[in-house]
């Protein structure tokens, strides 16, 4: 009665409920990328194999994987017009309202020469959006800081390109961390794709009215914005420092315990998982590598792992089966690799950007409808218009 949406035909035959990408078991807490266990991709893998499983199905050969890596390469720098559109935006506009205006852009210099239906446009698509996304990011943070917008370097891998252009400048060469690069590329796995997650079926709902899928993926890129959903890595860190010490942890346990306070506990709970979500496991452990490697002992950390304790142990948070998701430590590895906040759900938009493409693909490649979700109606039943002079 509040607006519940009841999928007709139409939607469902999008393939927007059937997909070869990514299994999840949300009782097992188990996340499979075309078969492949997220633990063991975290672990054995890269970003940009991990890219080319989620798109072609497959773990590329080191020949394929060669080939791929140096395409997307060959992909990262974006038109020089696309630097004016910098410009238009205030210094301190959120680097996600620039990231929505600037890839949305995107669709304005690939449009005219993309034919959906051909599928070399569309692996051409991927290889664009893949190898700009990190450029377009640190392009969004730059400019905040009035600072030159770098160019990518050929000469180095996906993340510590990603980090050159974020924290490098032209007039040094940039040391880019060995330890803070494969930091970097485990969490744009861990962010690479999660099946149908609000901002996937955006782009999917998108996607299957033919739309450009520059443009879609401009739509997901909103849709993931939201504190409920990618915008939830920013809140969590926002939340510990409203939260402040330990001593504070039962007062905001217990306002997320009650109906009439809206306050949710930032990075818990997930409408899929009822068990813990494998990605925030993962993400704990290189929490620990991660800051034990840069020597940094994060209170926040500490703060964190205490309130994980105490709400795993509270009756409320068991009763409704609510565990740390994804974004529950995702922000302090990236406060230690020296991520402002304001870029946390930017880089979550970057790592998801291959999920997006690997799902508007695989719909578009197959046949498919428009999707028209239906409602279940509760306004008024049909009546006569009443004239202004005769109403009350
Ligand atoms: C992501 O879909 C995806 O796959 C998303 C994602 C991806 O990779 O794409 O995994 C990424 O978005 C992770 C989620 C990040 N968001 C947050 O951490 C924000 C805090 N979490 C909550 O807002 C919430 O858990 C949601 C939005 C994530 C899920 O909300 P649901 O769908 O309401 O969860 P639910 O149905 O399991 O909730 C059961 C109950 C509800 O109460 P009742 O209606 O039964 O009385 O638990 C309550 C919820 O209100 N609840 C919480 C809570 N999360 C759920 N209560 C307090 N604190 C919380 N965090």
């Amino acid at each position: 009665a509040n607006g519940i949406f009841t999928f007709d035909p139409g939607f469902t035959s999008t393939a927007s409920c059937e997909s070869k990408i990514t299994y999840i078991d949300g009782e097992k807490g188990q996340l499979l990328h075309r078969g492949y266990s997220i633990e063991e991709l975290a672990s054995k893998s890269d970003y940009l194999e991990v890219c080319y499983l989620l798109l072609n199905g497959e773990l590329p050969s080191a020949e394929q994987k060669a080939e791929f890596v140096s395409t997307v390469k060959n992909h990262t720098m974006v038109h020089e017009q696309i630097r004016n559109f910098f410009n238009g935006f205030r210094r301190d506009a959120h680097p996600m309202a620039i990231m929505c205006g600037v890839v949305g852009a995107l669709s304005a210099f690939y449009h005219d020469s993309l034919d959906i239906n051909d599928s070399t446009h569309r692996d051409v698509t991927a290889f664009r959006l893949i190898a700009k996304m990190p450029t377009i990011a640190a392009m969004c943070y730059k400019y905040g800081l009035g600072q030159p917008l770098m160019y990518p370097r050929n000469d180095l891998g996906y993340a510590e390109n990603f980090l050159h252009m974020m924290f490098g400048n032209p007039c040094e060469d940039s040391e880019i961390s060995p330890t803070l690069a494969r930091a970097m590329d485990r969490i744009f796995i861990l962010h690479a794709d999660h099946e149908q997650n609000a901002s996937t079926s955006t782009v999917r709902l998108a996607g299957s009215s033919g739309a450009n899928p520059f443009a879609c993926i401009a739509a997901g890129i909103s849709a993931l914005w939201g504190p409920a959903h990618g915008g939830a890595n920013e809140a969590v860190l926002k939340m510990l420092e409203e939260i402040g010490d330990v001593s504070q942890i039962e007062t905001f346990i217990a306002k997320a315990k009650d109906k009439n306070d809206p306050f949710k506990l930032m990075g818990f709970g997930h409408r899929v998982y009822k068990n813990y979500d494998p990605r925030a496991t993962v993400m704990r452990e290189s929490c620990h590598e991660v800051l034990a490697e840069l020597g940094v002992n994060d209170p926040q950390l500490e703060l964190a792992m205490k309130l994980e304790e105490i709400a795993l142990n509270d009756p409320y948070f068991k009763e409704k089966k609510l565990f740390p998701n994804v974004d529950f430590y995702s922000g302090i590895i990236l406060k230690a690799i020296g991520i402002p906040t304001s870029m946390f759900t930017v880089i979550f938009a970057l790592s998801r950007t291959v999920g997006w493409i690997a799902h508007w693909n695989e719909m578009i490649s197959n046949p498919y409808k428009i999707g028209r979700p239906r409602q279940l109606y509760t306004g008024e039943t049909e009546r006569s218009f009443v004239p202004v002079n005769e109403r009350k």
